[in-house]
């Protein structure tokens, strides 16, 4: 199995492009499925999650091309089944994005449950209790949601939780329901207002996306587009404390400053000079050790639940005490164990994390566990005495385009080891 090797110590100096968004370009190649003209989408990451999503469109018999500046086209027209299999859903719970296209468009989809993760139960009751109230008959066997539908029917759905992908699942298949749909309490992440938009382009009428309201007019038929998806504020996120803890300076290209409002704010708090552009950031930290920062966990535009691990990584060796509340996901702590075994000192009290910020960390071999969590130990490397060795690094590839390049280009000593 491969893993990344670090040898801390080293300020991040230098520049860098930020990738494609992967919770973007996940939603974007699931509405795909809603028009049998071609899609093709522009600004893909070289991501695993990509890799799954296109195996999957594939595996239903959708004719998906890529091309090597990074774009991909998919036509839909050729779909054979319209099943998600287990084998595929357990790797990667964004899957469920295309049931609600399949439902709408083809009138049936059989995907299965993605079940239980590392960072919680995750259920999809909203997904599916919102395409019943658009008139899908679901049920669930043997572990698979079995939906059938004729022409879906708008309604006015207000959900209990925010939920990204549920409001994303829903606003596709809305737009060729019959009607007027209404999605109450949405979630307004950057992702969902980017996917409105690559829909409209494929002649959605879709108001209110980026608010807690979203309307749409369904239409009887979408048609093919091209579309950019926009960069990856998680990335963006990642490199930027990434400077901040190594204590260098790095300007980061390529992304939309105000989509990372509390991160920044949050960086600025911990002693980061920063000036953002159009589309680039810069961060300055030279020199300097970053001050504790106390963070809560909340959807957009609140602090974001997927840069948590990471200022979990920034307050280890923080000047001061912290406090970070996950208020988003339960169970999202597993970094915490293994920072503590490079000598961090946090406390875990429920979804409650009691930081003392230490000078230094010490290498040591480490897991990671879920995506950010990894991103949150290669952090802790960089910073760490010695040789820190990240292991399970799958998870990392997950979500992280090149990572270890990106790093390297920055003056990190990081490489990847295969067997
Ligand atoms: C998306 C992101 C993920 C991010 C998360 C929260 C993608 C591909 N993934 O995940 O990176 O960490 O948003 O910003 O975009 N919930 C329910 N019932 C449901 C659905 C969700 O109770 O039917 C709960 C979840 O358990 C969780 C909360 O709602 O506690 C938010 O989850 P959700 O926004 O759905 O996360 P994802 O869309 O899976």
């Amino acid at each position: 199995m491969n893993r990344l090797l670090i040898n801390g110590g080293k300020a991040l100096h230098g520049k860098i492009r930020i990738s494609g968004s992967k919770n973007a370009v996940l939603p974007i190649l699931a509405a795909t499925l809603l028009t049998t003209d071609e899609v093709t989408v522009y600004n893909i990451p070289h991501l695993h999650d990509v890799t799954t999503l296109v195996s999957l469109l594939g595996e239903m018999g959708a004719r998906v091309t890529v091309d090597e500046r990074m774009s991909i086209t998919v036509d839909s027209s050729t779909l054979v089944t319209f099943k998600a299999p287990y084998e595929l859903v357990k790797t990667m719970r964004a899957s469920i994005l295309v049931l609600g296209p399949l439902v709408a468009h083809f009138g049936q989809a059989n995907v299965s449950l993605p079940g239980g993760c590392a960072i919680g139960s995750r259920p999809v009751d909203m997904h599916i209790r919102g395409l019943e109230q658009l008139g899908a008959r679901i049920n669930v066997e043997n572990g698979y949601i079995c939906a059938t539908a004729d022409r879906l029917k708008g309604a006015c759905i207000v959900m209990d939780t925010t939920t990204v992908t549920g409001t994303e699942n829903l606003m596709m298949a809305a737009c060729l329901a019959e009607g007027t749909t209404t999605l109450e309490n949405a979630a307004r992440e950057p992702e969902v207002l980017d996917l409105a938009k690559c829909l409209i382009g494929m002649g959605a009428d879709i108001k209110g996306a980026g608010t807690d309201t979203i309307t749409i007019e369904g239409t009887e038929r979408l048609s093919g587009t091209e579309y950019r998806v926009l960069p990856d504020r998680i990335e963006a996120g990642t490199f930027l404390v990434a400077a901040a803890i190594t204590g260098g300076r790095i300007r980061l290209k390529g992304i939309c400053p105000e989509m990372i409002d509390a991160v920044i704010a949050k960086l600025r708090e911990a002693g980061a000079d920063i000036t953002c552009g159009q589309d680039w950031v810069e961060l300055d930290m030279e020199g300097r050790r970053p001050m504790a920062v106390d963070i809560k966990t909340s959807p957009y535009p609140g602090f974001p639940t997927d840069m948590q691990a990471q200022f979990t990584a920034l307050n280890a060796v923080a000047e001061g005490a912290s406090t970070i509340s996950e208020a988003v996901f339960e169970n999202r702590f597993m970094h915490v164990p293994e920072m503590n075994r490079m000598g961090a000192v946090i406390r875990l009290e429920g979804n409650t994390a009691f930081i003392r910020g230490v000078r230094r960390l010490v290498g040591a071999p480490v897991m990671a566990t879920d995506l950010r969590a990894s991103a949150s130990l290669v952090l802790a490397g960089l910073v760490a005495d010695g040789e820190t060795g990240v292991d399970r690094i799958y998870h990392i590839d997950r979500g992280y385009e090149c990572i270890e390049e990106k790093l390297a280009q920055l003056g990190a000593d990081i490489r990847r080891i295969s067997p």
